[in-house]
């Protein structure tokens, strides 16, 4: 007979009102089996649900209007029959005892023409193009500059932000969790090196967090803060390889004390540059910027079970997130229980497709 760990990682914890089974959380993970409207797949209810095991499922990034679109076949939360699909997965989930936040998106200047009516530009804080490729339905394509935006414009995104969390409501979601990482749009307004804005949004930080915090406060105003996370990387360099900050920690370091005073529920904090490597650049710390917050910590990127045990007997987080692992390891919670060998997804069935390589991958026997 298997042995079971009885590591407090597989112990039920609060955190609010929340209540979770465990303290592993499936990261969002963008798979690109929504349909051209933006409609997620009935398939993708079974997806969701054969991973309920873990504390709380957090969706694929969804984007919260037809402008916030990046990249081919993600699903959005503008549509009514966007929220009646996401209300099939989420009531799939709910039936198998799980919890799930969606994460709200806007891609920002990480986006390209092909992903846009008429190819109008992707707007930005500011005309600066991002350094590479980006995927579109026809393969890769290089980035092209975007187009500020008008000052008043901003708050018509927040709308857009808000409408996206009450749809979210509607479908019966348990929370939402702001996507504020891997330079999409807000954390193109945190970044010195993204906003070089003359406006109220732009230039000293207090005016670079003005924008993210705005979206924040429309998000809690539809849920209340008990019920919004945020997802931020302090490290990552994504698109690029060079730091997108001149002073990350005292950036990020504002950031969380600013979200803290909104009494958010979590931070979902990539700690290190996004699945390459777990360092502490830019003066950041994790386990400090952990401190300056006094809601709940999730940390990721490249967590073990071993390394999650180490990090929670520190006190340096309360609950763990795990990505790349959950693609082909539907019941990756109990195969991390029971020391079983984990199965590995071919990248091919990362982005795009259909069932295969996505609702398909069997439990362990
Ligand atoms: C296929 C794939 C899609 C991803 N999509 C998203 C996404 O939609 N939103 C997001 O915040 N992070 C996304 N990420 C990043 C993951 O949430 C996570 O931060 C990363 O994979 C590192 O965690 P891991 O080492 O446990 O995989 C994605 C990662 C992968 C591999």
């Amino acid at each position: 007979m298997t042995e079971l760990s009885s590591s407090r990682i597989f112990s039920p914890v609060s955190i609010g009102s929340l209540e979770l089974k465990n303290r592993i959380v499936m990261a969002p993970m963008t798979r690109s089996r929504s349909d051209d409207g933006g409609v997620p797949p009935d398939y993708a209810a079974d997806y969701y649900a054969q991973r309920a095991t873990a504390g709380l499922i957090v969706t694929e990034a969804t984007n919260i209007s037809a402008q916030a679109r990046g990249y081919p076949r993600t699903p959005g939360i503008w549509s009514d029959a966007q929220i009646a699909a996401w209300k099939a997965i989420v009531d799939a989930v709910h039936h198998r005892d799980g919890k799930i936040f969606l994460q709200l998106w806007h891609t920002g200047r990480m986006s390209h023409p092909d992903m846009h009516e008429g190819g109008a530009l992707p707007v930005a804080p500011s005309a600066i193009k991002p350094h590479g490729q980006i995927r579109v339905h026809d393969g890769m394509k290089d980035f092209v500059t975007p187009r500020a935006l008008e000052t008043e414009e901003i708050p018509l995104i927040i709308e857009d932000y808000r409408r996206a969390a009450h749809n979210a409501k509607l479908a019966g979601f348990d929370g939402v969790e702001v996507h504020s990482a891997n330079n999409y749009l807000l954390e193109q307004f945190l970044r010195d090196s993204t906003n070089q804005r003359t406006d109220q949004y732009g230039g000293s930080l207090e005016n670079r967090l003005r924008f993210p915090l705005e979206v924040v406060r429309a998000v809690i105003d539809v849920w209340g803060a008990e019920r919004v996370g945020i997802r931020i990387s302090p490290v990552t360099t994504a698109p690029g390889d060079t730091p997108l900050d001149s002073r990350t920690m005292e950036t990020f370091g504002t950031y969380l004390d600013a979200l803290s005073d909104l009494d958010l529920l979590y931070v979902h904090d990539i700690e290190g540059v996004t699945q390459m490597s777990r360092v502490e650049t830019g003066g950041v710390s994790f386990a400090t910027l952990r401190r300056r917050f006094k809601g709940a910590y999730i940390a990721n990127n490249q967590y073990t079970l071993a390394l999650a045990e180490a990090t929670l007997a520190r006190g340096d987080a309360d609950l763990f997130s795990i990505g790349r692992p959950f693609i082909a390891n539907p019941d990756l919670v109990g195969r991390l229980r029971a020391g079983a060998a984990l199965a590995e997804a071919p990248k091919e069935y990362w982005y795009g497709g259909d069932a295969t390589g996505y609702s398909d991958w069997p439990a362990m026997s």
